[in-house]
């Protein structure tokens, strides 16, 4: 635990690249155990299990990969396995974000022992610069409206609360805050 924090704090030896089919299998074990370890103690079992079943596969993560709608970008340390990752989702966008020129912040985890360490930011920043190579003046999310500890991140990178929208997982329909962020 130590050598990964010294490795963290100085930020050397963290890379960031785009997934590639391959990264399929990884990305979904990941996607799937962070989502359940941020909001299982929150949610349903049932609901929960709904959710985790339906969006995260490697079949899925695989099509998305392939979509040149999507940016998903992966980081590692010193190339070991993926310790977070962010999706980027051109396409339709909620109420109360500009219609033109806003890409989706779609999906942004970061592994439990790396949270608090900075690597977050170096993700944000990546995928920042992700959504202006593709044009984009506004990068935009939704985040429930209960994860306080996401909502404080985003605040401190720009994004403020523009509106609301609904988010299924399982059966259960949530409420997430819309932010926007100019980029
Ligand atoms: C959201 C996430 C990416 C932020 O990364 P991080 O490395 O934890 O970011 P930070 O350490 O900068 O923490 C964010 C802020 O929240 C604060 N915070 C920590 N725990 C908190 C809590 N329980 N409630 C409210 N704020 C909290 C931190 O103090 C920090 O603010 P500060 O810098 O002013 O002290 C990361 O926590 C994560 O992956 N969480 C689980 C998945 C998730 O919720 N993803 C977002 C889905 S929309």
């Amino acid at each position: 635990m130590n050598d990964v924090n010294s490795k963290v704090d100085s930020q050397r030896g963290v890379e960031i690249h785009d997934a590639g089919v391959a990264d399929a299998p990884a990305l979904a074990e990941l996607a799937a155990r962070t989502f359940f370890e941020a909001f299982a103690a929150d949610n349903n079992p049932d609901d929960m299990r709904a959710h985790l079943e339906s969006a995260y596969t490697p079949a899925l993560h695989r099509a998305e990969i392939e979509n040149p709608s999507l940016d998903t970008l992966l980081v590692r340390i010193e190339s070991g396995p993926p310790i977070a990752y962010a999706q980027l989702r051109a396409g339709p966008v909620s109420h109360g974000v500009p219609g033109e020129g806003s890409i989706e912040l779609w999906r942004f985890y970061v592994d439990k022992p790396w949270q608090g360490q900075g690597i977050a930011h170096t993700l944000m920043e990546a995928a920042k610069a992700r959504a202006r190579r593709r044009g984009a003046s506004s990068l935009w999310l939704g985040v429930w409206e209960r994860n306080a500890r996401a909502q404080a991140f985003y605040g401190k990178h720009g994004f403020r609360k523009v509106g609301k929208h609904i988010f299924v997982v399982g059966s259960d329909p949530q409420t997430d805050d819309v932010m926007l962020c100019a980029l």
